[in-house]
C-alpha cells in the first residue's frame, strides 16, 4: 500500500472528520440594482466565509455602496437576493439584522441626539436588557475613543467623531457581520492606526466587509479583495494574488483604467440587459432603523 494511504486498524486512532462546511456569514446572488436604463450594479455573486475580512475597492461611482446598501437591506434589488448569517436580509429581516453591523457611508442619523442618547436608543431598540447595554455602551466606547463627546449632540461633531458614533452604533449589539462602508473617512492618522487594530482583533471572531479606498489599508487588513468598476464584478481573490511588487496601486489602476477605456466615447457600457427590461424605480428605505 503507498504511504499516505494505509487505514488504521486501531479503534483510538479514527480518521480525521472531513472539514465542516464553512459558514457562509454573507451572501449575494445574481444582485443587481438597474436606474431605469443605468446599471448600477450588474449581477453581483459572492459569498463569504465566517471570519474573513474583505475589503470592497472601486473607484468613485463604481457601485460599492449600491451594493451594500442591497446586502443591508436598505435598498431594494431590482434582481438577486442576499443573506446575512443565512437569513434573506428582506424575508428575515429581524433576524438577519440581529447578526449584522452596518456603518453606511452618510454617518449616524438622528443630529439633534448625543453619541449616548444614540447608543442607548439603538441599543434599547435593538432589545438589549439595560445591564447588556450599560456594558456594550462603555466597550463601544472605549472601542472608538468616544469619551470626549458623549454629551455633545452628533450635528455639532466633526466628521471624524460622527464617525466614530456610526462605527460604536454598528458594534452596539457585538453582531457577528460588519459591513462598513468606507470606516476610515474623515478620520485622523492616530485614529485610522487605532481602527486597523480594531479590525485586525475584530476579523478574529467576526466577518468584515469594508469599503475603502485607502489601498494601503487593505494591504493591513484584508485577506481577500472584491473589485467593482462600473456596476461590475472585476475580481474576487486573496489579496496576495491582486498585488503587484507588494502593491495594489498598480493592478487598481490598470484593471478599472483599461475597462474605462474600453467605453468607447458615446457607448454605453452601463445599460440593463436588454431581457430584464427591469426599470425599477429608486427604493431607498433609509428612513427604518439601521
Ligand atoms: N438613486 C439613484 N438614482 C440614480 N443613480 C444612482 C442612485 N444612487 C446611485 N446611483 C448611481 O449609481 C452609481 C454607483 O453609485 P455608488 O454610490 O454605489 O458608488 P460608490 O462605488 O459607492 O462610489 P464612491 O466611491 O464615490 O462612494 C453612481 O453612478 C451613482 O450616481
Ligand atoms: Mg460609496
Amino acid at each position: 500500500m503507498e504511504q499516505g494511504t494505509a487505514v488504521s486498524t486501531d479503534p483510538e486512532v479514527q480518521p480525521a472528520p472531513a472539514p465542516a462546511q464553512p459558514v457562509m456569514m454573507i451572501e449575494a446572488h445574481g444582485l443587481s440594482k438597474y436606474y431605469g436604463p443605468f446599471v448600477a450594479v450588474e449581477d453581483a455573486s459572492f459569498t463569504i466565509p465566517q471570519g474573513q475580512v474583505v475589503a470592497f475597492l472601486g473607484p468613485n461611482g463604481a457601485g460599492k455602496t449600491t451594493l451594500m446598501r442591497m446586502l443591508t437591506g436598505f435598498l431594494a434589488p431590482s434582481a438577486g437576493r442576499a443573506t446575512i448569517a443565512g437569513f434573506d436580509i428582506r424575508e428575515q429581516r429581524i433576524e438577519a439584522s440581529k447578526r449584522l453591523g452596518y456603518l453606511p457611508e452618510s454617518g449616524p442619523l438622528y443630529p439633534d441626539m448625543t453619541p449616548l442618547e444614540l447608543l442607548r436608543f439603538f441599543g434599547e431598540a435593538r432589545g438589549l436588557p439595560p445591564a447588556i447595554l450599560t456594558r456594550r455602551i462603555d466597550e463601544v466606547v472605549e472601542i472608538c475613543a468616544l469619551e470626549q463627546a458623549l454629551e455633545k449632540p452628533i450635528g455639532k461633531l466633526s466628521r471624524g467623531y460622527k464617525q466614530r458614533v456610526g462605527l460604536a452604533q454598528a458594534l452596539l449589539h457585538d453582531p457577528d457581520v460588519l459591513i462598513m462602508d468606507e470606516p476610515t473617512a474623515g478620520l485622523d492618522p492616530n485614529q485610522i492606526r487605532q481602527f486597523r487594530d480594531n479590525i485586525t482583533r475584530l476579523g478574529r471572531t467576526k466577518t468584515l466587509l469594508i469599503s475603502t479606498h485607502i489601498l494601503q489599508e487593505v494591504e493591513a487588513v484584508a485577506d481577500r479583495v472584491l473589485l467593482i468598476h462600473a456596476g461590475r464584478l472585476l475580481y474576487d481573490g486573496p489579496r496576495v494574488d491582486l498585488e503587484e511588487n507588494g502593491s495594489l496601486e498598480e493592478p487598481f489602476y490598470r484593471l478599472t483604467r483599461e475597462l474605462a477605456a474600453d467605453a468607447a466615447p458615446g457607448t454605453d457600457t452601463r445599460t440593463p440587459p436588454a431581457a430584464s427590461g427591469d426599470a425599477t424605480p429608486p427604493d431607498d428605505a433609509d428612513a427604518t432603523a439601521r
